[in-house]
């Protein structure tokens, strides 16, 4: 089965887990896409959605789903999203589609995180997949320079502003078998914004896609 279809398969299935009358935060990428697609037909159940990127702004409210701001809700009480890459810890890389920050804003203020993925996002070590880091444009060139301390090989994605008006610079050939300490690292680099590692903030709920079926796992 191809990749699309396994993202459309879990996409689907964790309309099972959201509650009605609720605000859901809503992450980006391919796998929301089709979230954000299904979200449509029932968006009379839900409240409304708090978005994590500019670009799932614009999908939620083309599909008629009212948007609303993190700031303006007392809790949230569920966030979806899927990841770039995911270990048997339940340490994730996400921000391949650059909206790390607000993901991780929402994934942290959420009673509850849901991931969605299909099975090639598993993996037994991060790293394959280039780390993100979400930089201040006046500090990238130091927080590069740092970087390199840590490994692997640091570029600037180019042609990349993000919603927050910043740089994104990704970290190949990286080995990541400490996410929590990498993590930690990372974040203490002055012009850092954010990292991609989500190694704090794991989902409660795993859900992926294989080629049989929709695997369920429990985590909190
Ligand atoms: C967006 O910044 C990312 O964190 C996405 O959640 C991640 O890249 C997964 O994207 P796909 O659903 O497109 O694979």
């Amino acid at each position: 089965m191809k990749s699309k279809n396994l993202k459309k398969k879990v996409a689907f299935e964790v309309l099972k887990f959201i509650p009605n009358e609720i605000f859901i935060g809503v992450g980006t990428g391919s796998t929301v896409t089709y979230l954000i697609n299904y979200l449509k037909k029932i968006k009379n159940k839900i409240k409304g959605a708090v978005s994590s990127s500019y670009k799932t702004t614009m999908s939620l409210k083309k599909n008629g789903i009212k948007v609303v701001q993190l700031n303006s809700l007392d809790r949230l009480p569920l966030y979806i999203d899927s990841a770039d890459e995911i270990n048997n810890n339940m340490e994730m890389i996400k921000g391949g589609g650059a909206a790390l920050t607000r993901e991780k804003i929402l994934a942290s203020a959420a009673d509850k995180f849901i991931c969605i993925i299909d099975e090639t996002k598993q993996v037994k070590t991060l790293g394959k997949f280039p780390l993100p880091i979400e930089v201040l444009p006046m500090s990238y060139r130091y927080v590069m320079r740092e970087l390199k301390k840590i490994g692997g090989e640091v570029k600037k994605r180019s042609n990349i502003i993000t919603d927050n008006n910043n740089y994104i610079l990704d970290i190949s050939k990286l080995c990541i078998v400490n996410p929590v300490d990498i993590e930690n690292t990372i974040n203490n680099i002055p012009g850092v914004i954010s990292v991609g590692i989500f190694s704090r903030r794991k989902p409660d709920i795993l859900l992926v896609s294989t080629k049989k079926n929709v695997k369920k796992v429990f985590i909190n």
